[in-house]
């Protein structure tokens, strides 16, 4: 039998203690080992849940239990995640968490912790929540050498973004829907301005890049100035907007950013709608690879840390290397990263402004106008060949366009 604790008991804690309850037999089937629920720790208490029986409120409790060999954390936040994490990997007691904050953080060192006490330290739900994505990268992309990781991984943007693409709905209104419905946070700013999605792929690049990519590194644009008006030329284009994060290679330096792209409805991203998520790789050999599921919520983020705590019972005094260094990528600076654009900038019909637009148009090496959707007026717009946004920047101060939005391509 294994003993095992879990850390917090909110949305996802709570989400671990049931399935380790409702299937114990077939988890603990799967894990070659009875798993024992011996304690759950949270500061609050919970009167008439079953939780009672195991709940404690000091965390030296399970940390010094000797029986204890596993433990899961769902608390978030960096501390007392990160001395929590430290101190039971230090006495050989293996920590899976679903906290993405503390994995881009202190990943890289927690897993040379872990190293040194033959523990292990995992954390397959802390991008893209139930979607089993960083044990496949570790364990089987292994042959391939990878040029992009991008994807949907953020549930929240994606759900508001499905919704203005799909029912012509304002961002303000679907924020409001996506908050009653619990997807949002009272405070959205974590998932609307990109941040969530900046973590995320800065954790999935330090895996594939096997080097830390830094959060703090990593520009990332939100979706809160997207309107109607966007999504009618994202549909003249035959593409939707998507909120990607992405990492890739180019001349031996990675490129990383979060930025609602434009998306061909060729691109397997285009079909991925509502709190889903879905994230590619491109390899060398294996070229192109998806994995695809919910990205967030109760069940599904707790089922993946269930599975990492059946993996390290299964490795129990082993420790299985995952290559991650901690000193970190000089990443290029992503505004010389070449990519199409379609660009929107004011028009005012007069023989000034058309003047202004055309220099414009030369200035980005002949961009190819676009015809303005159905009641769009006061406006012009041109997808662009691929090119850097510095010399799109350029373009603008040089000619004197008033830019409007512009929006990466992603083809
Ligand atoms: N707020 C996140 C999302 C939760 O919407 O995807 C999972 O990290």
């Amino acid at each position: 039998m294994v003993n095992v604790a879990v850390l917090g008991y909110g949305t996802v804690g709570s989400g671990i203690v049931e399935i380790l309850t409702k299937n114990n037999s077939h988890v603990s089937r799967r894990a070659g080992e009875e798993i024992k629920l011996k304690y759950v720790l949270d500061l609050r208490e919970f009167p008439g849940d079953p939780v009672e029986k195991v709940l404690v409120h000091d965390y030296d409790t399970i940390v010094n239990d000797p029986e204890i060999r596993v433990i899961a954390e769902a608390m978030g936040g960096l501390e007392p995640a990160f001395t929590f994490a430290k101190k039971a990997l230090e006495k050989g007691i293996s920590f899976c968490t679903s906290n993405k904050v503390l994995v881009e953080a202190k990943g890289a060192e927690l897993l040379q912790i872990a190293k040194k006490n033959n523990a292990n330290f995992f954390f397959e739900a802390s991008v893209g929540g139930g979607i089993p994505v960083i044990r496949p990268m570790i364990e089987s992309l292994t042959a391939d050498h990878f040029d992009e990781i991008s994807g949907i991984m953020n549930g929240t943007t994606n759900f508001i973004l499905t919704k203005m693409d799909q029912e012509g709905a304002a961002y303000e209104d679907v924020l409001a829907e996506a908050q009653a419905l619990g997807y949002a946070e009272r405070n959205p700013e974590a998932d609307v301005e990109g941040h969530d999605a900046g973590r995320k792929i800065a954790i999935l690049a330090s895996l594939i890049y096997e080097r830390q990519v830094n959060f703090a590194d990593i520009p990332m644009e939100g979706i809160t100035e997207i309107t109607g008006v966007d999504f009618a030329y994202a549909h003249s284009l035959e593409a939707s907007i998507k909120l990607l994060g992405t990492a890739r290679k180019k001349d031996h330096r990675i490129y990383a950013m979060v930025a609602p792209f434009l998306v061909p409805s060729n691109d397997p991203l285009y079909a991925v709608n509502g709190v889903y998520n879905a994230i590619k790789l491109h390899g060398d050999m294996l070229e192109n690879v998806m994995f695809y599921g919910q990205g967030a919520g109760k069940l599904a983020t707790a089922s993946a840390v269930v599975s990492d705590i059946q993996d390290c019972v299964r490795r129990l005094g082993t420790h299985r290397e995952v290559l991650w260094d901690p000193s970190p990528v000089q990443l290029g600076d992503a505004k010389e990263y070449p990519f199409r654009f379609l660009v929107r900038v004011k028009a005012d019909g007069s023989a000034e402004n058309a003047e202004k637009l055309s220099a414009f148009a030369g200035a980005l090496g002949g961009a190819g106008r676009l015809t303005a959707p159905r009641g769009v007026t006061g406006e012009a717009a041109f997808v662009t060949k691929a090119m850097p946004e510095k010399e799109l920047c350029e373009a603008v101060e040089k000619t004197g366009v008033e830019l409007i939005r512009k929006f990466r391509l992603d083809w």
